[in-house]
Parts: C-alpha cells; sequence; structure tokens
C-alpha cells in the first residue's frame, strides 16, 4: 500500500479529539469517541460489512458471517490517554479497514468470517479500568461492577453506555479463531518498520488515599501540621527508587488534592501508583516495598495512608507458535515484549491473539510527541493484510 493511500484514510479522523497541546482527548463514549464510532459505522458501511455491538460498547464490522464460528478479528480502541498520541489505538483501526481494501482488491475470499473491532475504554483514561471492553466480552469483570464504574464527573459507565453491559459473549472461544491487533510500538525498541509481539509485562494500578489535617498555611506551626503532601511526595521518590532497584517500572503520575489551595495545608491528597515489571513477583515486590514505605512515613508525619488496588493486568505471553508463524510470514521480523497494556493482552487469556508492532521512530507515546510515518503505517497495513490473508 502506498503512504498517500494510508495517510488519505487516516487524515479522516485526525482532527478528532485533538486539542490545543497537540494532544488528543478521546475518553471513551465522550463526544469524540462518539464521533469515531460514527466514523466507524461510516466505514464498515462503505465497506458492506454490518455491524454488531456486543451490548458492552465494543464495535464489530463484518467480512462475513457475523460471529459464524472461527472468526479472525484485528482492530484495537479509539480512545486516548489525556492529551495522548494519535496513533495509540487508532492506528490498528484505520489499518483493519485498509487491509480488508487491499484483500478484496486482490481478490481474497476468507474462508472463515473475519470482522474490524473497536474495542472501548481501553486506556481506563475515563472510568479508570483499562481495557475495560475486553474484559467485559471475556467476562473478566462482572457487568454490574463494569456499570458501576464512575468517571470524574460522576457519571457511571452503565450510563454513557445507556444499559448495563452484556457481559461474556457465549461460545467465545469457537466463535473467535485469532485476534491480531496492530499497534504503533510504544518504546524505543523496534528499528525495521513491522515488528511481532511476543509478551506484555505485568502491571497494575492502585490508588494512594492519604489524609492529614487540613490547616492555614500561614498560621500553622511546622511542628504541629498532619501533612499528607509530605507522605504523598515522599512515596512518589520511594516508588521511583523501589522500581530502579528491582529493574521495574512505577509511574505516580495522577494526583488530586483537597482543597488544592496555595495558602492550605491539604486535609487529602489521592495519588495513583502504575506499576510494571517482567515478572509478578517483582511487580508484586515493588508495590509491596512502597506501601511499606508510605504506611512508614504516615506514622512519622501523623498522616494515614489507604491503599486500594484498582486494576490488575495478568503477565501475558502471546501464543509462540502464533508469533513465529506471523513473523515468518513477514520475512523474519522481530519479536519483541512490550511494557504496554493491550486488548489483546485480555483477549489472550482465551483465544490466540497476536500483536503486529509498527515502528516509533522516537519511542515516544502516551504524549502529543507520538508519531509514526506514513510509509511504516502502509507496511503495517501490508503485513496485516498479508496476516489476514494467511489466517483466513
Ligand atoms: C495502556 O496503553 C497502558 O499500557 O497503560
Ligand atoms: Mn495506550
Ligand atoms: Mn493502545
Amino acid at each position: 500500500m502506498s503512504a498517500e493511500v494510508f495517510s488519505g484514510l487516516w487524515s479522516e479522523i485526525e482532527s478528532i479529539g485533538r486539542v490545543s497541546s497537540g494532544g488528543y482527548m478521546r475518553y471513551a463514549l465522550d463526544t469524540p469517541d462518539l464521533v469515531l464510532r460514527d466514523w466507524f459505522r461510516n466505514q464498515a458501511d462503505r465497506r458492506d460489512m454490518p455491524v454488531t455491538d456486543d451490548g458492552n460498547g465494543n464495535l464489530f464490522a463484518w467480512w462475513g458471517d457475523a460471529w459464524g464460528r472461527d472468526a479472525v478479528l484485528t482492530g484495537s480502541h479509539f480512545d486516548s490517554v489525556p492529551h495522548g498520541g494519535g496513533y495509540d489505538g487508532p492506528l490498528g483501526i484505520v489499518s483493519g479497514f485498509l487491509a480488508v481494501d487491499q484483500l478484496r482488491a486482490a481478490g481474497h475470499r476468507p474462508a472463515r468470517p473475519m470482522a474490524v473491532v473497536a474495542f472501548v475504554e481501553e486506556e481506563g483514561g475515563r472510568f479508570g479500568l483499562p481495557c475495560l471492553g475486553s474484559r467485559l466480552l471475556t467476562g473478566a469483570i462482572d457487568p454490574a461492577k463494569a456499570a458501576a464504574l464512575t468517571d470524574r464527573e460522576g457519571v457511571t459507565f452503565g450510563e454513557a453506555l445507556g444499559a448495563t453491559p452484556a457481559g461474556p459473549l457465549p461460545g467465545l472461544t469457537s466463535r473467535i479463531s485469532a485476534l491480531v491487533e496492530l499497534h504503533i510500538e510504544q518504546g524505543r525498541q523496534l528499528e525495521v518498520p513491522v515488528g511481532v509481539a511476543s509478551a506484555i509485562w505485568p502491571h497494575g494500578r492502585w490508588r494512594f488515599d492519604f489524609t492529614g489535617h487540613g490547616d492555614h498555611a500561614g498560621t500553622t506551626r511546622m511542628a504541629d501540621r498532619r501533612d499528607p503532601m509530605l507522605t504523598f511526595a515522599y512515596t512518589v521518590l520511594a516508588a521511583n527508587k523501589e522500581a530502579r532497584l528491582a529493574g521495574a517500572h512505577a509511574t505516580m503520575a495522577r494526583v488530586e488534592v483537597e482543597p488544592n489551595a496555595t495558602n492550605a495545608i491539604p486535609s487529602l491528597v489521592r495519588g495513583w501508583l502504575d506499576a510494571r515489571a517482567a515478572d509478578t513477583a517483582t511487580m508484586d515486590g515493588v508495590v509491596d516495598a512502597v506501601v511499606k514505605r508510605a504506611t512508614e512515613r504516615a506514622g512519622r508525619d501523623g498522616t494515614e495512608v489507604a491503599v486500594t488496588s484498582e486494576s490488575l493486568s495478568a503477565e501475558v505471553t502471546f501464543d509462540t507458535e502464533l508469533a513465529a508463524r506471523i513473523a515468518g510470514m513477514l520475512g523474519d521480523a522481530p519479536i519483541l515484549p512490550t511494557g504496554a497494556g493491550h486488548d489483546a493482552g485480555v483477549l489472550s487469556a482465551q483465544v490466540p491473539t497476536a500483536m503486529l508492532f509498527v515502528r516509533n521512530p522516537t519511542g515516544i507515546s502516551h504524549s502529543p510527541a507520538e508519531h509514526a510515518e506514513p510509509d511504516d503505517c502502509a507496511a503495517g497495513v501490508d503485513a496485516l493484510a498479508t496476516v489476514l490473508r494467511e489466517l483466513t
């Protein structure tokens, strides 16, 4: 495929949800996401691909029988992290439609159904739980629990969806024979246009509620303070240190402060820890150490800390035979692990899954600076079409 053809379709969605930072505010089921979902239906219509909704907010555009046996799925997600890049997610959906075009132009007749899928709320940017759509589809989360998740304005996922989610699709394992998710690579590891995923690091999110005593910044003696900001600050540094010592990744990047006033000692600081490692024991070890140090420090600060686990994503090893077979189809493409989470990782617990990565020249992601070259994106579509042709 030419870079021009790729860019032609890509330009249709490039401005949707883009804000002045240059990044994207595409929260699940919020206005830009709804525009993108309409665009998805429209693209499917243009290609005579009927669209089904699984009742969980995930959309499927079908070539062949909807939910016939042994379908091959490809796709990704539209939602972004706040001020994130435009490629993380949508590249996999746009590439899916372009791969269908390419296969049809070459006269391919799939021997089994094929679908382009748009998973809902992959980032957990709105309702806090990443891969919410794929967790619901596979039964990894109770629909009532998912329905009750709230966004920052107090709107529940059930309200945004307009219903309680339907939950797991009966007969999922016989209906899907493979999912191949194409995604921009999010680190600095891929030096050729296209690679294949081997594994996803286990990861999770923990909420730390630091409480203290709100008081006047001018009149409260330093010795009398019970300032949760101090405990929080210490915890941020402790997380960084523990992760470095363990060869893991730990990030505290989201924080809420009450009352959030320049001249008031806060009564509450709420911070979120994102922790990841090559194996679960290492990740758990880092989190345990951070909690221990936060708790000890709270004792010294006269504050309290309560820790809540908000999400866990288990270690994923993608189907090794499928990964090797796909790498072979692509002329010995490199096979590499990632520290980023994906819907393909969630589905891998139940059906054979694989991922194609498209080169990211700077390795930056979850940032407005995320970028992929049109030539590499076109190479990604070619690779995806090759894989889908072989699998169908
Ligand atoms: C999603 O991109 C994640 O890894 O958090
Ligand atoms: Mn992401
Ligand atoms: Mn993604």
